[in-house]
């Protein structure tokens, strides 16, 4: 789990990727955007379907209904702008990753499923935290959309301490 996790992480600020996330338009870092908020949501789901433990069954809840509020704001910035959010490498790269992490997850049960879907949220929320807010947000051309990835980091940030404080409480 943690071998895996490092190499996301590593993935998302490697300057040897592919192609670069800081030359992406407004509408693919809107993508790639929407992509995390939706890997949160499925990653919240998996959680409630394993897991019994209160709290980390409440934090999937708030991933669920937060991730969704941002992406249906972004949806109708969107659509009041007359763009579309495009599909990029770093979009697919996120989703690739995505689907071994829920494959590794969805194995486990009780308090060691807790800790790594915990842990997982700790470095997801840092990666992509640290995507918006030192690449994203200063290439982000349309003032109305950078705005909003600043509303949206606020609220990512809240969810990055929950997950360090649960990540502490599990181990
Ligand atoms: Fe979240």
């Amino acid at each position: 789990m943690k071998h895996l996790l490092s190499a996301v992480l590593l993935a998302l600020s490697s300057p040897a990727l592919a192609a670069d996330p800081a030359q992406l338009s407004d509408t693919e870092i809107a993508h790639v955007a929407y992509t995390a908020d939706n890997i949160d949501i499925r990653y919240a789901h998996l959680a409630l379907a394993i897991s019994d433990n209160p709290e980390v069954r409440q934090f999937a809840r708030t991933m669920i209904s937060d991730h969704e509020a941002v992406n249906a704001a972004a949806l109708e910035l969107l659509d009041k702008l007359g763009a579309q959010a495009t599909d990029n490498f770093l979009s697919q790269k996120l989703n690739e990753d995505a689907e071994d992490i829920i494959d590794l997850l969805s194995q486990l049960r009780g308090a060691e499923f807790d800790l790594a879907y915990a842990e997982n949220e700790l470095g997801y929320h840092q990666a992509v935290n640290d995507l918006v807010e030192t690449t994203f947000i200063p290439n982000i051309d349309n003032a109305e959309v950078k705005a909003l990835f600043e509303q949206g980091l606020e609220i990512f940030k809240v969810h990055e301490g929950h997950a360090e404080n649960m990540v502490a409480a599990l181990k």
